[in-house]
C-alpha cells in the first residue's frame, strides 16, 4: 500500500553531511510541535528536547559524542531527554510525591522521548531536511548533562543532527518483512535463508566493500563480509557500561 507518508518513510536515510546554512527557528519549532503529537504514555509527555545551534557548543557536543564531524557541521543538534523533572514540579504544585524509582518510570520517559524524536525525524524529512540519530550522546552522559544544564530526573537518551543535507546516503535495505512481522506468535522459521538473502542485499549496496571473512567453521574459505558478520561483531561488544551510575546520579533507580 502506498501514500505520500508511507512513501516518505521508505525514503529515509541518515544524513551525515550537512550544508552550514542555519535553520529558521520557526522551522525547528514546527518540527518539535509535530514531535509533540506523538502518542505519549497517559499524556505524561515525559520528555524535553534541547535544541543547540551555538557552534562552540556543537563542537563540544561532537567531541563528547565520539568526535562525529556531522555534529559540528549540522546547524542544529537536538538532545532528546527523558524528563520526569517536570512531573516532579507538577506533583509539587498539587501536593503529591512522584514515584520515580522503578524501571517502569524510566521506561515511560525513554519510550515517550523516542516516539517524539521519530515524529520529529519524519516531520524534518517531510520538509526536505536530513537527520541522523546520535546514540553516542550516551558515551559521556555526565558531561552532556553538565553541558546542557540538565536537572535531576532528566537524562539524554538520544541526540539528533538536523539540517540541509549536503550529500544523501543510499537507502539501506531492511530485513525481509517476515523476519520482523510474526503473525499470531513468534516464529523464526526460514530465518537462515532470509538472513543469507539480506546479507546479499546489504553486500550489493557496497557498504562493506572489499571486506572478506572466513566462512564460519571453514577457516580456509573466505566469503564477503555482510550484515550478519557486522552485526554479530557489533553485539559481541559491551558498550556504555557505566550508564547505570550516570542514571542513578540523575535520580533514576531501576527497581
Ligand atoms: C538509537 C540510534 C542511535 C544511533 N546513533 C548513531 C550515531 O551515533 N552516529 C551515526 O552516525 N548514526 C547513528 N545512528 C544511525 C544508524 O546508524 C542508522 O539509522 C542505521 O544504520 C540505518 O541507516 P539509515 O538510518 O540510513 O536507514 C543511530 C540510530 C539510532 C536509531
Amino acid at each position: 500500500m502506498e501514500n505520500p507518508i508511507i512513501d516518505l518513510i521508505h525514503q529515509h536515510s541518515s544524513v551525515r553531511h550537512y550544508k552550514p546554512d542555519p535553520l529558521p527557528a520557526s522551522m525547528v519549532a514546527s518540527i518539535i510541535s509535530a514531535a509533540q503529537y506523538a502518542s505519549t504514555s497517559s499524556n505524561l509527555q515525559a520528555y524535553s528536547v534541547v535544541a543547540v545551534t551555538d557552534a562552540g557548543r556543537r563542537n563540544r557536543l561532537s567531541k563528547l559524542c565520539g568526535n562525529q564531524a556531522h555534529i559540528r557541521e549540522a546547524p542544529v543538534f537536538l538532545a532528546w531527554c527523558a524528563d520526569l523533572a517536570r512531573l516532579d514540579r507538577v506533583c509539587k504544585l498539587r501536593g503529591c510525591t512522584q514515584v520515580t524509582e522503578f524501571t517502569e518510570n524510566f521506561l515511560i520517559a525513554a519510550i515517550d522521548v523516542s516516539l517524539a524524536a521519530q515524529n520529529a525525524a519524519l516531520a524534518a524529512e517531510s520538509l526536505g531536511l536530513g537527520i541522523c540519530y546520535i546514540g553516542s550522546i550516551r558515551n559521556n552522559a555526565s558531561e552532556i548533562i553538565e553541558l546542557l544544564n540538565l536537572p535531576k530526573l532528566t537524562f539524554p537518551i538520544i541526540g539528533m543532527t538536523l539540517g540541509w543535507s549536503e550529500k544523501r546516503s543510499d537507502i539501506k535495505p531492511r530485513l525481509p518483512l517476515r523476519s520482523v512481522l510474526h503473525w499470531e506468535s513468534y516464529s523464526c522459521e526460514s530465518e537462515e535463508e532470509d538472513l543469507r538473502d539480506y546479507d546479499k542485499r546489504m553486500i550489493a549496496t557496497g557498504i562493506y566493500k572489499g571486506r572478506h571473512v572466513p566462512v564460519p567453521g571453514k577457516p580456509d574459505e573466505m566469503e564477503d563480509y555482510g550484515w550478519t558478520e557486522h552485526t554479530a561483531r557489533r553485539v559481541s561488544l559491551a558498550s556504555r557500561t557505566e550508564l547505570i551510575s550516570a542514571l542513578e546520579k540523575q535520580g533514576f533507580f531501576m527497581n
